[in-house]
C-alpha cells in the first residue's frame, strides 16, 4: 500500500473550496422538467402521512442520507460531529467521506468514530473502490466499517476526479471482481455509489450482478468535482484541462429514469443535486429508496447543528406536504405515475 501523505491537506482542501466557491455544476439534475402530478382531492389526512421506513434492520423517520463527505482531518472531524448528532436527532442515515487516510494513518481513526454521537443512526463506512487496484482488500474494507460500527460500506467510483486530480489513482482496470470478492466477505451490505456523475445501467447491472447491495447514482446537477478540482489547481494548464468536464455527466432525474430498467427491483439511492422535499419526492417517484444531499448538508453544518437540523425538517416536512398533495399515504405508493414530464428527461 503506497501511503499518501498529502491525503488530509487534500481533504480539508475539498472542505475549503466547497464552503467558498461555485462548485455548482453547469448542467441540470433534471428535476424541474419533471412535475409531481396535484390531486385537489387527496382523500388524506395530512397527520397520517407516513414518512418512515426500514432499511438495514434500521428504523428511519424520512428517506434522507447526509451523503459521504469528510473526516481524516480536525475540521472533518467537527463536521462529522455535527452532522452525526443532526443524523441521530432528525432520525435520517448519514455516511462519512472516504476513510482512506485513516487506513493509512490509525491515528485518524477517531474523526470517522460517529457512532458515539448517533447510537441508532443508519451509518456508512466509505472508501474508493480504485483503491482495491493500489493495496487495499478486504481486512481495510472491514477495518473502514468497524471505525464507526457501520451498517453497511459504500465504495465510491470517481474515475473522472482521479482523472483530473494530478496525484490521482486512475487505473480502474479489472475492479470488479475485487468489488465482488469484498461483497462476499463483508459481513454487512457494499453498495456503490458515483460522487456526482451518475451510474450507467450497464455499470449498475455488472455492481448488482456481483452483489453489490445498493446503487446510490450521485448524478450530475450537483456539485461539480471537476470543478472543486480546478479550484485545487496552481497549474493553468491542468485547470483548462478540467474546465471542459463543468458539465459532463448522466443528470440525477434522467439517470434514475434509466435505472429504472434494471430487474429486481434492486436498491436505488438518489442523490446529486438534490435541493428539497420535492426533489425527493420525485425521485422517490421514479424508485429510489433514499435521497442524499451532500454539499448542502455541508453548508448548513456550517452554519452549526440548530442550522442543519432545521434544514432536514425542511425536508422531512416538504416531503410530507408533497406527499399529502399528491394523495401519497405512505413511501411504498410513490411510483412513476405521481409524475408530469418524465418524456423530456
Ligand atoms: C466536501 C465533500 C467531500 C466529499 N467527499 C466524498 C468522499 O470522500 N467519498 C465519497 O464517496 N463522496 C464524497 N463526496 C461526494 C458526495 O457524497 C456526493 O456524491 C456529491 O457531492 C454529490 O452530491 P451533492 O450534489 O448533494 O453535493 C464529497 C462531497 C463533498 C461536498
Amino acid at each position: 500500500m503506497k501511503k499518501d501523505a498529502l491525503l488530509p491537506q487534500r481533504k480539508d482542501d475539498h472542505l475549503t473550496i466547497n464552503l467558498e466557491q461555485n462548485v455548482q455544476s453547469s448542467i441540470s439534475t433534471g428535476f424541474k422538467k419533471l412535475q409531481l402530478k396535484h390531486k385537489a382531492l387527496p382523500g388524506l389526512d395530512l397527520q397520517g402521512i407516513d414518512t418512515t421506513l426500514t432499511l438495514f434492520n434500521k428504523h428511519l423517520a424520512a428517506p434522507i442520507l447526509i451523503s459521504s463527505m469528510t473526516g481524516g482531518t480536525k475540521a472533518g472531524a467537527s463536521f462529522n460531529r455535527t452532522l452525526a448528532l443532526a443524523a441521530e436527532q432528525c432520525g435520517i442515515a448519514m455516511g462519512v467521506g472516504s476513510q482512506r487516510a485513516a487506513i493509512e494513518n490509525p491515528e485518524l481513526s477517531e474523526t470517522f468514530n460517529i457512532r458515539k454521537f448517533a447510537p441508532k443512526a443508519l451509518l456508512f463506512a466509505n472508501l474508493g473502490a480504485v483503491q482495491l487496484n493500489y493495496g487495499f482488500g478486504i481486512d481495510e474494507c472491514k477495518r473502514s466499517v468497524n471505525m464507526l460500527e457501520a451498517n453497511a460500506l459504500y465504495l465510491h467510483l470517481n474515475p473522472l476526479q482521479e482523472a483530473l486530480q494530478p496525484e490521482g489513482n486512475a487505473d480502474f482496470s479489472c475492479l470488479l471482481p475485487k468489488i465482488e470478492q469484498v461483497c462476499r466477505s463483508l459481513p454487512v451490505p457494499v453498495l456503490v455509489k458515483e460522487v456526482g456523475w451518475g451510474i450507467d445501467i450497464d455499470t449498475a447491472r455488472k455492481l448488482l450482478e456481483v452483489g453489490v447491495a445498493g446503487i446510490d447514482i450521485a448524478g450530475a446537477g450537483g456539485t461539480s468535482w471537476a470543478k472543486v478540482e480546478m479550484y485545487r489547481l496552481p497549474d493553468p494548464l491542468r485547470a483548462a484541462v478540467n474546465d471542459a468536464f463543468g458539465d459532463w455527466g448522466i443528470p440525477t432525474a434522467q439517470n434514475l429514469l434509466e435505472l429504472r430498467q434494471l430487474e429486481g427491483n434492486p436498491l436505488i439511492i438518489a442523490s446529486g443535486g438534490l435541493r428539497d422535499g420535492v426533489d425527493l419526492a420525485k425521485s422517490l417517484a421514479l424508485g429510489a429508496k433514499l435521497g442524499g444531499y451532500a454539499r448542502k448538508f455541508l453548508l448548513a453544518a456550517n452554519l452549526g447543528e440548530s442550522e442543519l437540523m432545521n434544514q432536514i425538517e425542511v425536508i422531512k416536512t416538504q416531503l410530507k406536504v408533497a406527499m399529502f398533495a399528491c394523495g401519497v399515504a405512505s413511501l411504498s405508493e410513490w411510483n412513476i405515475h405521481h409524475l408530469e414530464g418524465v418524456e423530456l428527461l
